[in-house]
């Protein structure tokens, strides 16, 4: 592999790893405003799922951010702030399909980083996936 093919490698990785650290910080805040908007006992065990996965999601976010820094980047925010919708079962719909968006990224982000031959981070971003498809399917089961 030539040092050009080698440095491109790395700025795709720095590109995906800061994309993933934004939809982080976008799906925390999100569910941090999820988590306020729930009202009603019959939400509950929906409530408490949002506000336990944003602390998952910040840990995502803080390790991306370290990690950009480690690798000689540096991170860029831009989320997305749109707020989450009214409806419990829309809510769910809208963050189901998110957090399999999730999924298919931090795969794609493991290969790179095992053709960069970054072992850590490679099994990092897979973990990063199981979590994400764990979080789908704890949804999922709260959607019924
Ligand atoms: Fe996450
Ligand atoms: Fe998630």
């Amino acid at each position: 592999m030539s040092a050009a093919k080698m440095s491109s490698n790395r700025e795709e990785l720095l590109k995906g790893l800061n994309h993933a650290l934004n939809r982080e910080v976008s799906t925390f805040l999100r569910y941090m405003l999820s988590a306020a908007k729930i009202k009603g006992a019959q939400w509950a065990a929906v409530r408490d799922m949002y506000s336990a996965e944003v602390v998952d999601e910040v840990g995502h976010a803080t390790y991306l951010a370290d990690k950009i820094v480690m690798l000689g980047g540096t991170p860029e925010l831009n989320p997305d702030l749109t707020p989450p919708a009214n409806d419990v079962n829309e809510m769910l719909k809208y963050d189901i399909a998110q957090e399999i968006i999730d999924v298919k990224g931090y795969l794609r982000l493991a290969e790179i980083a095992d053709a960069e031959g970054l072992a850590d981070l490679k099994m990092k971003m897979e973990d990063q996936a199981a979590d994400e498809a764990h979080h789908a399917e704890e949804m999922q089961r709260l959607l019924g």
